[in-house]
């Protein structure tokens, strides 16, 4: 195209060469910073595909605006697998998070917990819950706190606990199919688990006090995860404000007890008498107060979003619903009338309502990723990373481990699971703690309901409820009960 003699080019170099020689630098000068910022880029992202967008900002608004649409948070996540593949990046509020989707991602980091990772530290969540709750503290006193917290969790404990959870729940199904009214499965859900744990950790029964403690750990569980400023009507504000009148509460009944004029056997009284032990065999007053408030927070929610799924899958899923009924009512024809249900009837005679529950789990994500902060550097199936969530959503969809993984199908518990392929509890040092009483609350439900009543779900809508890190049904299920006619 160009035909330049030998002359004509030695003209054009000697009339431009300061432009050539400006040209050839800047071309120069490009190429290598662009080499270096993708060696930069490469060694601290290493190759995870996705969109950190601008500084700080991130991807942010698309993850608030994922919150607060009536299809969940984790439908941000769902979006971004879908463009970029299970592993993928993201910068939330300045912070770079990766989602781990796979069993050995998440073996990698349940085995490393507090050595290589630990929980993501939010402010809010600490001042929230307390400095000294399980949530919060590192990893020596978390292991003396998690030993002695385990006495309601104990065999003996869940059986006591058995007992009057299901005394309280038969009264009020009953109550409420009498009505005839249509009630919220999940408002229904958080009253009685709410009523049982305060009555099990520090036997309050007073409706009032109920009410007042309830109100206030509501708004603490709303403050953990807000912008942590103290400007009034914020929920950070309202969250701390009701921290502190639920320590004088807390409080004041512990000075009631060590003045003698109350004393019942429960989980505080428990923690109480241990006040002579040594230092690494009792809990101090701090440590008992945020720690009361913890088992709560963490109990209430999480066990009443999965009894609200497991009435809806099983009202979808009529087959399940029907075997689950006839396994119950042969039980209930071993017991004498009225009998309350044992710990022994729930661990013996359940075995099909057990895997209506771990199904119910698998589907309904309750806790849908566990976030931790990478301490170092790490490397975890070849990926490095800031913040990593173990994506239990994703795991638990994951088809290679669960065949049809949108069907609800309890009989795949049947055979045996995969490692870390089945973890709506967590794995390892911080698996949860209430893991045990969570399942007995929800079989106790399941036997009350199928064996004792039918119902239908008067509202279909699927919409979940907004601003909710906890995926829930917007309408919270609502049922009318009747009763069950053999
Ligand atoms: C269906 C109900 C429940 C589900 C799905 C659930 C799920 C979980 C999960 C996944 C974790 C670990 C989170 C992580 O690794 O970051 C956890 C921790 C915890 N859970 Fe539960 N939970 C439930 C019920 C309960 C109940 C009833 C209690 C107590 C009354 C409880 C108390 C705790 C505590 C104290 C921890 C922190 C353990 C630690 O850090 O050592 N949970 N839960």
């Amino acid at each position: 195209m160009m035909n330049l003699s030998m002359e004509e080019l030695l003209f054009l170099v000697h009339n431009y060469y300061d432009v050539i020689i400006v040209a050839v630098f800047s071309i120069t000068i490009t190429l290598c910073l662009s080499i270096a910022w993708r060696r930069v880029t490469r060694t601290e992202n290493s190759y995870i595909p996705g969109r950190l967008g601008l500084p700080f900002i991130g991807e942010t608004f698309s993850f608030f605006s994922a919150t607060n649409s009536s299809k969940g948070c984790y439908d941000f996540v769902r979006l971004r697998r879908l463009r970029h593949g299970n592993w993928f990046k993201t910068r939330l509020l300045g912070k770079i998070h990766v989602f781990a989707p796979s069993t050995e991602g998440a073996r990698t980091i349940f085995a490393n917990d507090f050595v290589k990772f630990n929980k993501g530290y939010v402010k809010s969540m600490a001042d929230a819950v307390g400095e000294k709750s399980l949530l919060c503290v590192p990893h020596e006193s978390h292991k003396r706190i998690r030993r002695l917290l385990s006495d309601p969790f104990s065999m003996n404990s869940l059986s006591k606990f058995v007992k009057n959870f299901d005394k309280m729940l038969s009264e009020r199904l009953k109550t409420l199919e009498k009505s005839g009214k249509s009630f919220s499965v999940l408002k229904f859900g958080m009253k009685i688990t709410f009523d049982a744990m305060c009555n099990m950790l520090m036997s309050v029964t007073d409706e009032s006090l109920l009410q007042q403690i309830e109100k206030d750990c509501t708004a603490v569980s709303d403050a953990m995860l807000s912008f942590p400023i103290m400007i009034p009507g914020t929920r950070y504000y309202r969250g701390l404000k009701a921290r502190k009148r639920l320590m004088k509460t807390f409080t004041e009944m512990i000075g009631r007890r060590r003045k003698g004029v109350e004393c019942p056997q429960d989980f505080l009284q428990k923690m109480l008498e241990r006040e002579s032990y040594p230092s690494d065999e009792k809990l101090s007053d701090q440590e008992i107060l945020d720690n009361l408030l913890t088992l709560i927070i963490a109990g209430q929610t999480t066990t009443a979003a999965a009894m609200m799924w497991s009435v809806k899958y099983l009202d979808d899923n009529r087959e399940v619903q029907d075997r689950l009924r006839e396994e119950q009512l042969s039980m209930s024809k071993s017991k004498s009338d009225g009998a309350s249900l044992t710990i022994e009837d729930v661990n013996s005679s359940m075995s099909y309502g057990l895997k209506v529950v771990k199904e119910t789990l698998r589907m309904s994500n309750v806790l849908l990723w566990f976030p931790r902060v990478a301490l170092n550097d790490c490397t975890i199936e070849g990926k490095k990373g800031w913040h990593v969530n173990i994506d239990a959503t994703c795991i638990h969809y994951d088809p290679t481990l669960y065949k049809d993984p949108m069907q609800f199908n309890p009989s795949r518990f049947e055979e045996i699971q995969k490692p870390y392929s089945f973890i709506p509890f967590g794995s390892g040092a911080r698996t949860c703690l209430g893991m045990n009483m969570a399942k007995v609350t929800i079989l106790v439900f399941l036997h009350r309901l199928t064996s004792g009543y039918t119902w239908t779900v008067d509202d279909p809508d699927l919409r979940l409820e907004k601003k909710a890190h906890i995926p829930r049904l917007r309408s919270g299920c609502p049922i009318t009960l009747k009763p069950w006619n053999s």
